[in-house]
C-alpha cells in the first residue's frame, strides 16, 4: 500500500495539466482503478485482515483524492497567474494619438484672427467669391474709368448676353463684403470678413488666389484713433507680444478718406524678421475712414454715421508669424509641408486658451 501511495502521489506532484491529473485519477481511484481492484480483494480476506486493510485502503483513496484536488487547484492558480501575466496592460502608458490630418496655417491664422476680433466685439461676415463689378468696384467708389480697376489685374467672367446683373468678377479684395453687410444689417456695425480673393499675378510674393481679412466698424463717433487702438490690440494679441507699435503712412484708396497704409514694428536678424521689437517697419495692411459715397452705396446715411475700414493679407501675416518663407507653398498641397507647418486638428485657438500652442 505504501508503494501505491508513493507511486500516485509522485505522479500527481508531477502532473503537468488537468488532463494528466484526470488520467491519474482514473487509473488510481476510478471505478476500475487500482485502488478499486484492491478493494475487491477485501472479500477474499479474513475478517481480521479486512479490518486492517479496509480502513487503510479508504484512507489511501482519500489521500489520493485530496492530493488530486489540491494539485488541481494549484494548476488552476498557475493558469490564472499565467493569464494575468500575459494579459497585463499598463494603463498608465500615454495614449497613441492617431493623426487625422493637420489644419492649414491659413485656416489656423483665420481662426486666430477671428478669435481676437471676436473678443473685441467684431462679428464674422462672409460674401461670395464671385461677385458683380458693382459690389467689387462701383459701390466702393471705383468707377469704370478709375485706374484702380486696371491696377487690380481682375479676372473677369463671361456674362450671359442681356444679363448685366450676373456675377462677373472674381472679387479682387474682401471690401465688397463691406457693402453687402451694410445693406443687410445697417448701422452700427462691427465686422471682420475673412476670405479668398483673386488677382492675375504670380511670382514669389503673389499668387492668383490669396486671402484677406476685411475689418469694418461703423458708429456715430468712430475715428482714426479707434482704428489705431484696435489694430495695436490686434497685432499684440496675434503676434503674442505685450505691445506692438504701428506706423500710419498717408496713402490712397478710393473707398476710404483719409487713407493710411499701416506698418508694424520689427527687427531683422540674419535674414529673419522678428515682429514687435526693433526699429524697422513692415507694411501689413491698408485702411482709412470709410468714404461717404461707400456708406451711401451700402444704404447708410453718411450724415449720421462714420467708420473705419481695413484690409490685410492673411497669407502674409501667417508667413510672418510662423516663419514661412515662400507664399506659393501655401497652395502646393504638399503633404510633407502640411505636416511640418500644419496645426493639430482639435486645438481651437482662443485668447484665454492660447492662440497657437
Ligand atoms: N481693399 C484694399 C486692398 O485690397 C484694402 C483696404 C481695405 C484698404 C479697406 C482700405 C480699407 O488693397
Amino acid at each position: 500500500m505504501d508503494d501505491l501511495k508513493q507511486k500516485y502521489l509522485g505522479q500527481i506532484a508531477n502532473a503537468a495539466d488537468e488532463a494528466a491529473l484526470e488520467d491519474i485519477r482514473v487509473t488510481a481511484v476510478g471505478k476500475k482503478g487500482e485502488v478499486a481492484l484492491k478493494m475487491r480483494e477485501l472479500g477474499k480476506m479474513t475478517p481480521e485482515e479486512r479490518q486492517v486493510a479496509g480502513p487503510a485502503l479508504n484512507a489511501l483513496k482519500d489521500e489520493i483524492n485530496s492530493a488530486l484536488a489540491a494539485k488541481k487547484a494549484a494548476l488552476g492558480d498557475a493558469a490564472l497567474d499565467e493569464r494575468l501575466r500575459s494579459e497585463w496592460l499598463d494603463v498608465s502608458l500615454p495614449g497613441r494619438t492617431r493623426r487625422v490630418g493637420t489644419i492649414h496655417p491659413i485656416s489656423q491664422v483665420t481662426e486666430e484672427v477671428t478669435a481676437i476680433f471676436g473678443e473685441l466685439g467684431f462679428a464674422s461676415a462672409e460674401g461670395p467669391r464671385i461677385d458683380t463689378d458693382w459690389y467689387n468696384f462701383d459701390a466702393l467708389n471705383i468707377p469704370g474709368h478709375h485706374p484702380a480697376r486696371a491696377e487690380m489685374d481682375t479676372f473677369y467672367m463671361h456674362r450671359a448676353e442681356g444679363d448685366d446683373r450676373a456675377p462677373n468678377v472674381l472679387r479682387t479684395h474682401t471690401s465688397p463684403v463691406q457693402i453687402r453687410t451694410m445693406e443687410a444689417e445697417g448701422a452700427p456695425l462691427r465686422i471682420i470678413c475673412p476670405g479668398g480673393v483673386y488677382r492675375a499675378d504670380y511670382d514669389q510674393t503673389h499668387t492668383p488666389m490669396f486671402h484677406q481679412i476685411e475689418g469694418l466698424a461703423i458708429d456715430k463717433d468712430i475715428s482714426m484713433a479707434n482704428l489705431k487702438w484696435v489694430l495695436e490690440e490686434f497685432f499684440a494679441a496675434f503676434f503674442e507680444v505685450d505691445t506692438i507699435k504701428t506706423r500710419f503712412r498717408a496713402s490712397h484708396f478710393p473707398f476710404t478718406e483719409p487713407s493710411a497704409e499701416v506698418d508694424i514694428q520689427c527687427s531683422w536678424e540674419n535674414g529673419t524678421v522678428k515682429v514687435g521689437e526693433g526699429d524697422d517697419w513692415l507694411e501689413v495692411l491698408g485702411s482709412g475712414m470709410v468714404h461717404p459715397k461707400v456708406l451711401q452705396a451700402g444704404g447708410i446715411d453718411p450724415n449720421d454715421w462714420q467708420g473705419f475700414a481695413f484690409g490685410m493679407g492673411i497669407d502674409r501675416i501667417a508667413m510672418l508669424k510662423y516663419g514661412i518663407p515662400d507664399l506659393r507653398a501655401f497652395f502646393d498641397s504638399d503633404l510633407r509641408w502640411l505636416r511640418h507647418y500644419g496645426f493639430a486638428s482639435l486645438d481651437v485657438p482662443t485668447l484665454h486658451g492660447g492662440l497657437s500652442r
